[in-house]
């Protein structure tokens, strides 16, 4: 039994934040912003409009089922990639379910391993389906991102947006050649502080003294995050190219976590990877967080670059410091 990417969703709000409008609240600027990131503009989403992650999450996954031809009630299980849930608790998965009027009380789970949970999720999933576990598989990566944004900080708030992806996952035993070839997964605990939001958890639930201090929002140490991010997604897919026997030449499209278009390319450098094969949309969404994988996905599915058969390969990175590979027939 192989894991077959049934279908593919995307949502990101209507609200365009482009550099300009940033740079009438922070000291920056759109040559600035374009030059260190190559974004020039992001989504920004209101609980008002439903776009908060379960909002933003129900879009994606409902063109993700269409997509498919699955109806809701046949999903036996729903993995919600999101770093701002909507809630401590409930999870945002459960959320999710009732979005999507699902009554069949499939299990749910949220996953958090910040930008990497999209494809922490994927291996996950694959697993569940190939030992029989579960036989179709709602996954979805949805990030407000604006809710962890010190819009008033020029280091982080120029990098962020707001969106969603989703794919629904199936069983397949069909001589298609679908699945899931191989993916590797780790963090770098010593790291972990380099990329954090400190407060609003058990440590530090959020107080007075906490918003006095600015300890609401992520704090990052751009170039830390920077050196290993290259490193381990080059190095993570090096690996598995290598230990399937295969090279750059045998892979269709590569899809990068889209978090700076600096790090995409030193990234494919590193890994000797055509940039021609290589999915970016950064600059029109910014780092979308576990959002920007499966967005770009079905971005490409819809404008017809990626089509069925193709092999793929997707890398990420994030707070953990987390990272991840994964190497798949489309
Ligand atoms: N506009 C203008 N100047 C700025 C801005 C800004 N928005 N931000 C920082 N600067 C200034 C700094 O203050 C510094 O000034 P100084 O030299 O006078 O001290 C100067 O620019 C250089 O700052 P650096 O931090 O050294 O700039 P760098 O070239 O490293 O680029 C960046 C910064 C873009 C953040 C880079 O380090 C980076 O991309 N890091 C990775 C970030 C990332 O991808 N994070 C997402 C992680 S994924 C997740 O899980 C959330």
């Amino acid at each position: 039994m192989n894991t077959r990417i049934l279908g593919t969703g995307k949502y990101h709000p209507d609200n365009i934040v482009t550099n300009e409008e940033i740079s009438k609240r922070v000291d920056t600027s759109d040559e600035w912003i374009v030059q260190r990131t190559g974004i020039k503009e992001r989504r920004v989403g209101s609980v008002k409009n439903d776009e908060m992650p379960s909002g933003m999450a129900a879009r994606a996954a409902k063109i993700a089922l269409e997509q498919a031809g699955v109806k809701p009630d046949e999903i036996d299980m729903i993995l919600f990639s999101v770093t701002l849930p909507d809630y401590m608790f409930p999870n945002s998965a459960s959320v999710l379910q009732h979005k999507l009027g699902i009554k069949n009380k499939c299990a749910c789970l949220d996953i958090n391993a910040a930008c990497t949970g999209w494809v922490y999720g994927l291996t996950l999933a694959n697993s569940l389906i190939k030992t029989g576990v579960y036989k179709k598989i709602l996954l979805c990566g949805t990030e407000m991102a604006s809710g962890f944004n010190n819009w008033d900080d020029r280091a982080t708030c120029v990098l962020f947006g707001d969106g969603s992806g989703a794919v629904v996952l199936g069983a397949d035993d069909s001589e298609n050649g679908s699945q899931i070839i191989d993916s590797i997964l780790t963090s770098d605990s010593s790291k972990r502080e380099s990329l954090i939001l400190p407060a609003g958890g058990a440590i530090e639930p959020v107080r007075q003294k906490t918003l006095d201090e600015n300890r609401q929002w992520m704090s990052m140490d751009g170039q830390v995050v920077f050196k290993n991010a290259v490193k381990t997604m080059s190095s993570h897919c090096a690996t598995l190219l290598k230990r399937n026997n295969m090279t750059v030449d045998d892979v269709d499209w590569f899809i990068p976590h889209q978090a700076n278009l600096r790090i995409i390319e030193t990234t494919g450098q590193l890994l000797k990877f055509p940039a021609e094969k290589t999915i970016v949309n950064v600059e029109k969404y910014a780092n979308t967080s576990s959002a920007s994988i499966p967005a770009a996905l079905h971005e490409a599915v819809m404008d017809g670059r990626i089509k069925r058969g193709d092999t793929l390969l997707f890398a990420a990175f994030g707070a953990g410091l987390t990272s991840g590979a994964t190497l798949l027939k489309f």
